[in-house]
């Protein structure tokens, strides 16, 4: 298969947002991309919502590698390691790297010709359990003690999008125990990685770096960069034009494009 050079470098990841809640006529175009597997994961999610929401984020993450890669969408085949990150499948060192995460209706993908990276995203909500204590590290626990608490849900969603950045990059999943490394927390500077069990010179191998996202969420991005700083270049930011149907609106037109585009999904 002929792929487009990429040129996004070494000193910068892409990163792109989107919604998922997406205009009733861009279904059709985001699930033709998909193949086999997926449809049948999109049919087997129970409420719709969900299932429309993982269409829009993996027809979006389809067509986005595939603009990268001068390669239609429904072409791209993806492979997963033993924790379920996927990968775009080949021998050897990708194109491509990628990360996608998701929360409520909205979506960010992290993309780079070079660095294992992962990013996630969290909207910023109000709990009442000590989850602090269960997931975090001792270190990091001593530094959300240490915040006002007027502060403390900023900080507790920072701490955890690093972290979980971090995960996703390492892609080892849930094997990585979460106590063995340390992020920081602040809201100031660069994020950092402060400490990882094992590999002393990994705080200078890898990169954080804190999402600029719409108000109400939280994000970052991890990359093992070996040392190199990275910008973040946030590209192709879209928002559902004024006026346009979007999904749970309904009217009778819509219908149709709607059922047209979601037999397949739905049929499993
Ligand atoms: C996938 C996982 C890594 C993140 O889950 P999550 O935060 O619910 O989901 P996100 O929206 O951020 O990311 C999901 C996407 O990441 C990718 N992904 C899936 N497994 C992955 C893995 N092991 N590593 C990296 N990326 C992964 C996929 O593209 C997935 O998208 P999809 O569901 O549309 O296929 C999850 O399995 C996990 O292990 N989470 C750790 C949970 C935890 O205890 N966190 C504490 C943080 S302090």
């Amino acid at each position: 298969m002929h792929l487009k050079p990429i040129g996004i470098g070494a000193s910068t990841i892409d990163v792109w947002q989107w919604s998922l809640d997406v205009p009733l006529d861009a279904l059709p175009q985001l699930v033709s991309a998909l193949d086999e597997a997926e449809f049948a994961r999109a049919g087997r999610f129970v409420h719709e919502r969900h299932r429309l929401r993982f269409i829009a984020g993996r027809g979006r993450l389809r067509a986005i590698l595939g603009a990268y890669l001068g390669v239609p969408a429904r072409r791209l085949s993806f492979s997963y390691n033993a924790f379920g990150k996927p990968r775009l499948a080949g021998r050897g060192e990708p194109p491509l790297h990628f990360n996608l995460s998701h929360s409520g209706g909205m979506a960010v993908l992290a993309v780079s010709d070079r660095y294992r990276l992962g990013i996630d995203i969290e909207r910023v909500l109000p709990f009442r359990e000590n989850l602090a204590a269960h997931f975090f590290s001792p270190a990091e626990n001593e530094a959300l003690a240490a915040v006002p608490s007027q502060d403390y849900l900023g900080a507790f969603f920072r701490c955890w999008t690093r972290k979980e950045a971090f995960v996703k990059a390492h892609g080892a999943g849930l094997s990585l125990p979460l106590e063995s490394f340390d992020v920081t927390i602040d809201p100031e500077g660069q994020p950092r990685l402060l400490r990882l069990d094992g590999v002393a010179d990994a705080p200078a191998q890898w990169r954080l770096a804190n999402l600029a996202l719409p108000r109400g969420y939280i994000g970052a991005v991890a990359a093992m960069t070996a040392g190199n700083a990275v910008a973040l270049n946030y590209r192709g930011r879209r928002q559902p034009a004024p006026g346009r149907e979007t999904r749970g609106a309904w009217h009778p037109g819509a219908r149709l494009e709607r059922s047209q585009a979601l037999r397949r999904a739905s049929s499993m």
